[in-house]
């Protein structure tokens, strides 16, 4: 079955005072009409097939760019004459769809289960409505039911009654369709109404017209089908998705000293025993095997972390690989194409770029290696630079099998220092050094006897 889905995203959004199209605002750090997009693939392809349309507007060439990379079909909606005239726009692009289910790009955080369940209703039914219980209803559009029970139409707040005004269950806005029913529906909507719009709403009461039973699923939590018009309910959201990804993690075995101080913003997935502490942030796709523990105030982005490995407090991983046992940090910065080896340890002010620490190496204190290749047990002293670029080319550091870097060497690469090799404190490495040598490269101590100091004069 093809199911196509209308996203609605054409709305200037004023509210949000933003030069930003409201819906490329983010939660958990992604644009609230992507976090659309994907749930509608997913239900998409739970049905079989489908396409995406976006109806974009205001700030319409912003979305677009911003979005280029996804697989959906932008639609042009120049005037916003209202949500009936948004998905009419669609209807060229809907010929040969069976089911057609209309979202809105500032609704970020419905679920697939939620929009599966309304497509599947219509298998007994012309329309079905995703509405809400709300204890303040005030704004939305309200079910209205005749006395039997069954939904007759939607009254928008604006044309309601007093009596209509009192009623709970509301809109949500989401609906689902039989497919050409909109072909006959939507060229018959007329915009009489409060706010002079064509309103989608309106062919609630035409099915019913033709004798269809209009279904109603009721969204399981509020959050699910709120939608976003300012800050404010963008960070209420925001911390409702948090708050679920917390409890989620807990489940799956992570202590969180705070669940509420936790970000995640991307995917991230944890083994057992994984013990994270307060404000850190996760971005990408980050893994944490068993037994991994996070110190606080660390940010990881595309990052793997074995079994067993400590992070701690105020480091800074970005698409790096670290394996098991290793110890990160405090303070360190692994940045993209580092790779640690089993039981390598990174300590305090170290910044690493694609650099393989093998097994057991240490770079513990104060230093920069980038491009570089460590052996196993490799020691590198504190204040350690490797010197990679000279303003144009980068160049590569070997450092082989359990060589010994002595501190504040400097390694002006291309260079390699053997297996077992060792460098003085101080040096300036510009030449290979074999195996088992020891490379000294300094000004030599000169201590001369019997110098006088400057000695102040008294005024
Ligand atoms: C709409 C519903 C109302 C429901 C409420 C839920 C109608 C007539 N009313 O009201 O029953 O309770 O949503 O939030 O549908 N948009 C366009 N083009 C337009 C108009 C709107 O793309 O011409 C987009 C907006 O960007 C927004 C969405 O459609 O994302 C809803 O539009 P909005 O004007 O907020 O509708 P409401 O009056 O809130
Ligand atoms: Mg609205």
């Amino acid at each position: 079955m093809r199911v196509d889905i209308v996203i609605l995203a054409a709305g200037q959004g004023s509210r949000m005072k933003s030069a930003l199209p409201k819906v490329l605002h983010c939660v958990a750090g992604k644009p609230m009409v992507q976090h659309v997009i994907e749930r509608a693939q997913e239900c998409a392809s739970h049905f079989g097939s489908g396409n995406i349309h976006v109806v974009i507007g205001h700030g319409g060439a912003q979305v677009k760019e911003r979005l280029n990379r996804l697989d959906v079909s932008w639609v042009e909606q120049t005037e916003q004459k209202g949500t009936g005239h948004a998905v009419a726009q669609s209807l060229p692009n809907l010929a040969g769809a069976d089911r057609v289910l209309v979202l809105y790009g500032d609704v970020p955080l419905t679920s697939a289960d939620s929009l599966i369940e309304l497509v599947g209703s219509l298998d007994d039914a012309p329309l079905s409505l995703l509405t809400v219980n709300l204890d303040n209803p005030s704004g939305y559009g309200r079910i209205v039911r005749n006395p039997q029970g069954s939904v007759t139409g939607i009254v928008e707040h604006k044309d309601a009654t007093e009596a209509q005004l009192a009623m709970t269950e509301v809109n949500t806005g989401i609906l689902a369709t039989v497919a050409e029913n909109l072909q006959r529906w939507l060229p018959a909507l007329n915009a009489d109404n409060a706010q002079g719009e064509y309103y989608l709403t309106d062919i609630v009461a035409m099915a019913v017209a033709e004798g269809g039973r209009v279904v109603a699923c009721n969204a399981p939590v509020e959050q699910e089908v709120q939608g976003v018009n300012n800050r404010q309910q963008l960070a209420g959201l925001e911390r409702w998705y948090q708050h679920r990804e917390a409890i989620r993690l807990m489940a799956e075995g992570a202590t969180l000293l705070d669940p509420a101080r936790i970000d995640v913003r991307g995917t991230l997935t944890v083994g057992n025993d994984v013990v994270i502490d307060v404000n850190c942030v996760f971005e990408g796709e980050v893994r944490l095997a068993d037994g991994v523990s996070i110190g606080p105030n660390c940010v990881i982005s595309d990052t793997l972390v074995g079994a067993g490995s400590r992070i701690k407090a105020n480091s800074v991983l970005e698409q790096a690989v670290v394996g098991q046992h290793c110890e990160v940090g405090p303070f360190a910065r692994l940045r993209p194409g580092t790779e640690l080896k089993a039981n390598a340890k990174i300590g305090n002010f170290v910044e690493t770029k694609k650099t393989l620490v093998g097994a057991g190496s240490k770079i513990n204190h104060l230093s920069y290696v980038g491009d570089a290749e460590l052996g196993e047990r490799v020691n590198v002293g504190a204040g350690t630079i490797t010197c990679n670029y000279d303003g144009v080319n980068k160049f590569k550091t070997q450092i082989k099998h359990g060589a010994f870097i002595g501190s504040n060497t400097s390694l002006v690469a291309p260079v390699t220092v053997g297996e077992g090799a060792t460098t003085g404190a101080g040096s300036t490495i510009t030449k290979s050094v074999d195996d088992g040598e020891l490379a000294v490269a300094r000004g030599r101590q000169k201590n001369l006897s019997g110098w006088q100091r400057p000695v102040k004069q008294d005024n």
